[in-house]
């Protein structure tokens, strides 16, 4: 049985060798794990005794969606849902579902989770389109925050970090569909 193990290599612990286009470690594994555990707590004490349908928005929030749904302790229905915003202008606010919730969530406590809420345009749709289903409460739940950029005016009741508007990647963001899987949050250098 032992044999079946994977040792773990030093290139394959923690964050492993650095890809030369990280720049700076804006938020450490450890950091992100601790504030997500505390999220967790919140979020648990705040819904005691109930139910609660966590909506992850696909694709960059899935990673902190894992971790989230994992230091919840509550009975939880995991749900996805994919959407895009037809244009990434600032004035760009219609969005497409790609992907929608495989369950009814009238009556339902609905926890939205995000990895990043910028100019909040995503967001706004997306609580308007999801309002009309009769959930019994609604809020949100986002890792990141950069209030700086907003131009809707949402609510989020737990947020993890404010971050300034410099360009993210890791544990979900991505750029150009990579570096989703660093377990850190960093800035990028652009390599020529
Ligand atoms: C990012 C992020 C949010 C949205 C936030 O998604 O995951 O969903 O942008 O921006 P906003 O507040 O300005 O609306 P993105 O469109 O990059 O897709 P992804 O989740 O697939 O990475």
């Amino acid at each position: 049985m032992r044999d079946c193990l994977i040792e773990p290599t030093p290139e394959s612990t923690a964050s492993g060798p650095l890809l030369p286009e990280i720049d700076t470690i804006v938020l450490d594994p450890k950091t992100i794990q601790r504030r997500v555990r505390q999220l967790g707590s919140q979020i648990s004490r705040d819904y005691r005794g109930q139910e609660l349908t966590v909506v992850c928005i696909l694709t960059g929030a899935f990673v902190f969606a894992c971790d989230l749904l994992r230091s919840l302790r509550l009975r939880v229905l995991a749900e996805f849902i994919a959407i895009s915003r037809y244009s990434r202008r600032p004035t760009g606010g219609a969005v497409k579902i790609l992907k929608d919730l495989q369950s009814d969530i009238s009556g339902r406590n609905v926890l939205i989770v995000e990895d990043i809420v910028d100019t909040g345009l995503t967001l706004n749709y997306l609580v308007r389109n999801l309002s009309v289903r009769n959930p019994a409460s609604m809020a949100i739940c986002a890792l990141l925050d950069r209030p700086e950029l907003r131009l809707a005016d949402i609510p989020i009741r737990y947020t993890g970090f404010n971050v300034t508007s410099q360009f993210l990647i890791g544990y979900g963001l991505d750029f150009q569909g990579k570096y989703r899987n660093l377990p850190f949050i960093a800035t990028m250098k652009r390599l020529s």
